[in-house]
C-alpha cells in the first residue's frame, strides 16, 4: 500500500484527542469518520471541531473557506463497522484501559478491510498488549498525539512487535503529509518515549512540591520561565552542545561517576552531539537572536521602557 492508497481515515473516540487527530487528517485534506458510543458524545465532538476551527480561523491560521471544508471533510457515527468499512487508516483514541482497547482492536481486525492500518494513541498502554488478539499484526502501530493534538506538530510513532518496516514508513509519510512532525521510536516500553521524559519532570516536580521546597507557583514559574524557556529551541542534547559543556574539563563534567556504559564512553568523548565545534560561536549567536525575539515577545512586551 502507498500513501495515495489512504483515501479516508477513520478515528475511533472522539474525546479530548479524537476530535483534535480528526481536525488534523481533515484540514490537510483526508475525509474523516470519527465513530464513538453514543449520540451525545458525538454532538460534544462536532461541538469541539466548530470551535476549534473558528480559533484557526482568529489566529489567522487558516481561511473560513478552509475551515468550513475542513469540517465538511468530517463525518461522525455510532456504527462502527460503518467507519471501519471504509478506512484505510485507522487511529484509536478510546478511554485507557487495556480491555476495551483489545476488544476494539479485535473488532477493528475483524470489520476493517485486509489493508488497513491500525493505530493507537494510547499514553500509558503497549501494543503487544493492546494487539495481543489481532491477526493483522504487520498494521499495527502507535501514534501518540500530544494534546491539543491539532495544534501540537510533533507525535511519536513506533511499531508493533510484528509490524513491518512498510506499515512504519506509510504511517510516517500519511502523519508528514497531514503537516505531522513524526518521532520514530525503535522500542517498546510503557510510555514509549516522550511521555517517559516528560514524567521524569513531572514526578520531580511533585515530589519537591510535597517535600516543601517550593510553592506549585514557583516550581511551575520555575520550569516555564528558565529551561522550558529554552525549549522551543533546544532539548537536552543540543544544550549541552550550546552551553559548551563539551568543553569543560574531564573532571568537571565527571563522566566517569556515569554507570550505563554506552552514555559513560560518550561523554568521555568530550564531544558535542551534533555541533561542528568550528560552527560553535555562530550557533550560539543564533540561539541568542532566538531567545531575544522570544524574550521580547513573551516578557518585554512593553519594549523593556
Ligand atoms: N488527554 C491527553 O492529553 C492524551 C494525550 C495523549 C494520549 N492520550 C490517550 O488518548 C486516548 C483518549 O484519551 P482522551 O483524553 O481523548 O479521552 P476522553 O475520555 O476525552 O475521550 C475518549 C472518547 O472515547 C469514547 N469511547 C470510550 N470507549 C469507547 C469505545 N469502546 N468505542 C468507541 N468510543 C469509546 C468516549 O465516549 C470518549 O468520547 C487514551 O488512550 C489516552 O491515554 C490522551
Amino acid at each position: 500500500m502507498q500513501l495515495s492508497d489512504i483515501k479516508t481515515v477513520g478515528v475511533v473516540g472522539g474525546g479530548t484527542m479524537g476530535f483534535g487527530i480528526a481536525i488534523n487528517f481533515a484540514l490537510w485534506g483526508y475525509p474523516t469518520i470519527i465513530s464513538d458510543l453514543n449520540d451525545e458524545a458525538l454532538t460534544g465532538t462536532r461541538a469541539n471541531i466548530a470551535h476549534a476551527l473558528q480559533l484557526f480561523v482568529e489566529g489567522e491560521l487558516i481561511s473560513q473557506a478552509r475551515a468550513e471544508e475542513t469540517l465538511a471533510r468530517i463525518t461522525t457515527t455510532t456504527d462502527l463497522a460503518q467507519m471501519a468499512g471504509q478506512s484505510d487508516f485507522i487511529t484509536e483514541a478510546i478511554v485507557e484501559r487495556l480491555p476495551d482497547k483489545q476488544a476494539l482492536f479485535k473488532q477493528l481486525d475483524e470489520l476493517c478491510p485486509p489493508h488497513t492500518i491500525l493505530a493507537s494513541n494510547t499514553s500509558r498502554l503497549v501494543l503487544s498488549d493492546i494487539g495481543a488478539h489481532i491477526g493483522r499484526q504487520d498494521k499495527l502501530v502507535l501514534t501518540h498525539y500530544f494534546a491539543p493534538p491539532h495544534i501540537v506538530p510533533g507525535l511519536e510513532v513506533a511499531k508493533g512487535p510484528g509490524a513491518t518496516d512498510e506499515t512504519f514508513e506509510l504511517t510516517c509519510e500519511l502523519l508528514s503529509s497531514a503537516r505531522k512532525i513524526p518521532i520514530r521510536v525503535r522500542g517498546e516500553k510503557s510510555g514509549y518515549l516522550i511521555n517517559r521524559i516528560q514524567h521524569a519532570m513531572v514526578r520531580e516536580a511533585s515530589l519537591l512540591w510535597a517535600e516543601g521546597m517550593a510553592s506549585a507557583e514557583d516550581i511551575e514559574l520555575g520550569i516555564v520561565s528558565t529551561f522550558g524557556f529554552r525549549m522551543p529551541h533546544e532539548g537536552p542534547f543540543l544544550h549541552y552542545d550550546l552551553a559548551g559543556i563539551w568543553k569543560w574539563p574531564e573532571d568537571a563534567r565527571n563522566p566517569r561517576a556515569i554507570e550505563n556504559e554506552k552514555l559513560r564512553e560518550q561523554m568521555l568523548k568530550g564531544e558535542p552531539w551534533f555541533l561542528d565545534p568550528a560552527d560553535f560561536d555562530e550557533a550560539v549567536e543564533e540561539r541568542d537572536r532566538a531567545y531575544i525575539r522570544r524574550l521580547k515577545e513573551l516578557y518585554w512586551k512593553d519594549g523593556g521602557q
